[in-house]
C-alpha cells in the first residue's frame, strides 16, 4: 500500500499528516515501490454490478467484474465502446455506486459508503486526470496543482511539489493561468494535481483523448515515471493501443465483463487482443 496515505490520512486534521524534509526525500528517491509485500493490491473488485435503467430499458454495464490492481503499478482498461469502462472505473473511484459486489480501496471497502464519505474518500485518497483537463481557469498553475490540498485543509509538502513539478517540467510555468499553456501543458499540471496528495490511485479516463501524439506520449510517459519512480498505482481508461503501451498490464472489458489480460502490453499485441473482441 501507499506509506503515505493510510487510512488516517482520509480525516484531515488540523495538523494534517507530518510533511517533513525527510519524507519528501525519501519519496523521491525511488525507494518507494510497497513495502507491504510485492503482491500488495491497491483496488480490488468483486463481483461489480451495475445495472442503468430499468425494464426493457435496463442496461447491464457491469455484469459481474472481478479484477485486483497492484499497487505501484499503472493499468490500462480497455474494451469496445460500451462495455463498461467507464462505469468501472466511475465505480472503483467511488463517482458512482455499484448495484452489487465489493470493492475495496487502499484497504478500505467503499461499498455502502454514503455520498459524505465517498466525497471525502475522492478528496483525499483519489487522483484525477480527465480528458477535459478541468484545470480552474483562474487559478495559476500552481495554485491548480495545490488547490485539492488547499480545499482539504492539508499542508503543502513545499519539497513534494518541487519534486513533482520538476518531474514534469513545469517549474517556469507555475505562475501561469490555464489559457496561457499549451493542452500538454494543461495536462501535465492536472497529473501534478492528481500526484501531489500522494493518492492511493490515481484515475485516468482517456487523459491524452485531446493530446497530440507528441505531447500525448509525454503525459503517457510521466504517467508511467509516477507508477516506476513515485510508486504511483495509475489506473487509465484508453482506446489507444499505444497508449496502453506504456502500461504494465491491460485490463480487458467485453460486455461488462473481464475478458482477459495482457500482461506486456506492446501496440501490437493490445491491437490483436482488440480485433478479438472485435475492436476494429
Ligand atoms: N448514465 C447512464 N444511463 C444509462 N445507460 C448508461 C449510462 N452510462 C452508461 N450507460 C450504458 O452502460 C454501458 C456501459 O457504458 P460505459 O460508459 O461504461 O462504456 P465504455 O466502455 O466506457 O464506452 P466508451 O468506450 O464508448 O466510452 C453502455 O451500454 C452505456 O450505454
Ligand atoms: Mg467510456
Amino acid at each position: 500500500m501507499n506509506p503515505t496515505t493510510d487510512l488516517t490520512a482520509s480525516v484531515p486534521a488540523p495538523s494534517g499528516p507530518p510533511a517533513t524534509d525527510s519524507s519528501a526525500t525519501s519519496r523521491s528517491a525511488g525507494a518507494t515501490a510497497p513495502s507491504s509485500g510485492a503482491a500488495a493490491t491497491a483496488v480490488s473488485a468483486r463481483g461489480l454490478v451495475k445495472t442503468y435503467g430499468r425494464g426493457e430499458a435496463a442496461v447491464r454495464a457491469l455484469a459481474g467484474v472481478d479484477v485486483d490492481f497492484a499497487a505501484g503499478r499503472f493499468t490500462a482498461i480497455m474494451g469496445p465502446s460500451g462495455s463498461g469502462k467507464s462505469t468501472l472505473m466511475h465505480c472503483l473511484a467511488g463517482l458512482d455506486t455499484a448495484d452489487a459486489g465489493r470493492i475495496v480501496l487502499g484497504g478500505q471497502e467503499i461499498t455502502g459508503l454514503g455520498d459524505t464519505a465517498l466525497t471525502r474518500l475522492r478528496r483525499d485518497r483519489i487522483g484525477f486526470v480527465f480528458q477535459a483537463f478541468n484545470l480552474v481557469p483562474t487559478l495559476t498553475a500552481e495554485q491548480n496543482i495545490v488547490l485539492p490540498l488547499d480545499l482539504a485543509g492539508r499542508p503543502v509538502d513545499r519539497d513534494w511539489l518541487a519534486d513533482v513539478v520538476g518531474i514534469l517540467g513545469l517549474g517556469d510555468r507555475l505562475g501561469h493561468k490555464p489559457h496561457e499553456l499549451s493542452g500538454g501543458q494543461q495536462q501535465r499540471v492536472a497529473v501534478a494535481r492528481a500526484l501531489l496528495t500522494r493518492p492511493d490511485v490515481v484515475f485516468g479516463d482517456e487523459p491524452t483523448g485531446n493530446l497530440d501524439s507528441a505531447t500525448g506520449a509525454e503525459v503517457l510517459s510521466l504517467l508511467r515515471r509516477s507508477s516506476r519512480e513515485m510508486g504511483q498505482t495509475v489506473i487509465m481508461v484508453t482506446h489507444d493501443p499505444v497508449a496502453a503501451s506504456y502500461a504494465d498490464r491491460v485490463v480487458l472489458l467485453e460486455d461488462g465483463r473481464l475478458a482477459g489480460e495482457i500482461s506486456d502490453p506492446t501496440p501490437e499485441n493490445v491491437l490483436a487482443s482488440l480485433a478479438k473482441l472485435g475492436v476494429a
